[in-house]
């Protein structure tokens, strides 16, 4: 599903000169690196604050944190999406309310959230999963009139674009991830919140820092969720090659879209308004485990994101929620399946995939499904 090692092959000298100057320097937390990689993403995407952190995942705490969630609180976000978008609000002590998402799309159904608040409601969080953006205009709509704040989980959609606007500026706080199966993936872990009010990010940069207001000095508890000095050399050397990862990405995705219209799988539906940067390419097919044992026997590789929702797992047991809850979330769940779509594969990769599931579609007939797909963490 990657290819890490051709990746590092392209950065190789470059890398290692910058890691050789943050040894030379023995600075290894905050400095300059830090600073330029918040910088370039700020006005990349174009907010006005970025905070570099520790993970996707603490970027999400950091956020919530900073929004002030807690105990007595409730946030409604997807089920469909990695448990990190759920956890975060657990471990602050609110209560996730999970809704189902749009079975086109993947994401939120503006519907099922404007359908979940109650008068404990304190913010919605969208994921923006595979890399689209969630129906921003909608929800944004349901959280401004209930007054909700809005959290992005763009751990997934960095480059991604909203009806012209970027992943990232669409709501209160933004998170993203550097992890390294990311878009922008690192060397190690990462991540990083995107704010545009000055409260908020001020906020978060000291509860990256143990919520330290000046040096031994404490306003509020935060965390030691800083990030490391050399991954920030090393991302801003892998940046420079970002614009050029996402479209090979796309022309994937969209040789995929073209070669598997007329097969019995579903491709993903991106609409007009959206430019989505493909973090997976996730098709639907009723037989999910069968086909993936297929491609893998061929040598071709593929994930399930997800496969099971986050409501249905046990550690949120207690919440009441049973299978039948979000039906489309676990109808989903039962038929997706991601192929390769990284940047490095070759050029007739996509079509050699997309005539082996023709070819599996042409020569089996409906069996027993078996397990085969690769289940990894994105
Ligand atoms: C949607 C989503 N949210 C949050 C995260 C958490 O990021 P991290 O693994 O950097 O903590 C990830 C990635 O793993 C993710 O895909």
């Amino acid at each position: 599903m990657l290819d890490l090692h051709g990746e590092y092959q392209l950065f190789r000298d470059q890398i290692r000169e910058a890691v050789d100057a943050v040894l030379e320097s023995q600075r290894f937390i905050g400095g300059p690196a830090i600073a330029e990689l918040e910088q370039t993403l700020c006005e990349r995407i174009g907010t006005n604050h970025a905070v570099a952190v520790s993970s996707g995942t603490d970027a999400l705490v950091c956020a919530m944190m900073g929004l002030g969630l807690g105990a007595g609180d409730e946030v409604i976000l997807p089920s469909f999406t990695f448990f990190a978008t759920a956890g975060s609000v657990w471990r602050l002590g609110a209560r996730p309310v999970f809704v189902d998402i749009d079975p086109r799309t993947f994401n939120l159904d503006p519907k099922c959230v404007e359908a979940a608040v109650t008068p404990k409601t304190k913010a919605i969080v969208v994921a923006h999963l595979f890399g689209q953006c969630a129906e921003m205009d909608e929800i944004n709509d349901i959280a401004q009139r209930h007054n909700l704040a809005m959290v992005e989980d763009a751990a997934q959609a960095l480059g991604a674009r909203y009806h012209g606007r970027s992943a990232g500026t669409l709501g209160d706080v933004a998170c993203l991830s550097f992890y390294p199966t990311k878009n922008l993936g690192g060397f190690g872990e990462g991540g990083m919140t995107f704010v545009g009010d000055d409260t908020l990010a001020a906020t978060i940069r000291t509860l990256r820092n143990h919520g330290e207001s000046s040096r031994y000095f404490h306003d509020r508890v935060g965390g030691n969720f800083r990030f490391d000095t050399m991954k920030a050399a090393i991302l801003l050397v892998k940046l420079k090659r970002f614009e050029e990862f996402t479209r090979r990405r796309r022309q994937n995705a969209s040789r995929y879209d073209e070669l598997l219209a007329d097969t019995p799988v579903e491709t993903p539906f991106v609409d007009g308004h959206q430019h989505a940067v493909y973090h997976q390419y996730s098709i639907l097919t009723d037989r999910r485990d069968e086909l993936a044992a297929w491609l893998r026997e061929r040598g071709v590789d593929t994930g399930v994101y997800y496969p099971l929702g986050l409501h249905l797992q046990q550690c949120f047991s207690t919440l009441g929620y049973r299978k039948g809850s979000l039906p489309v979330t676990e109808r989903t769940c039962e038929r997706i399946l991601s192929l390769p779509c990284h940047p490095m594969l070759g050029e007739t990769d996509p079509d050699r995939v997309a005539s082996l599931i023709r070819e599996f579609h042409a020569s089996t007939t409906e069996a027993k499904p078996q397990a085969g797909a690769t289940i990894g963490q994105s």
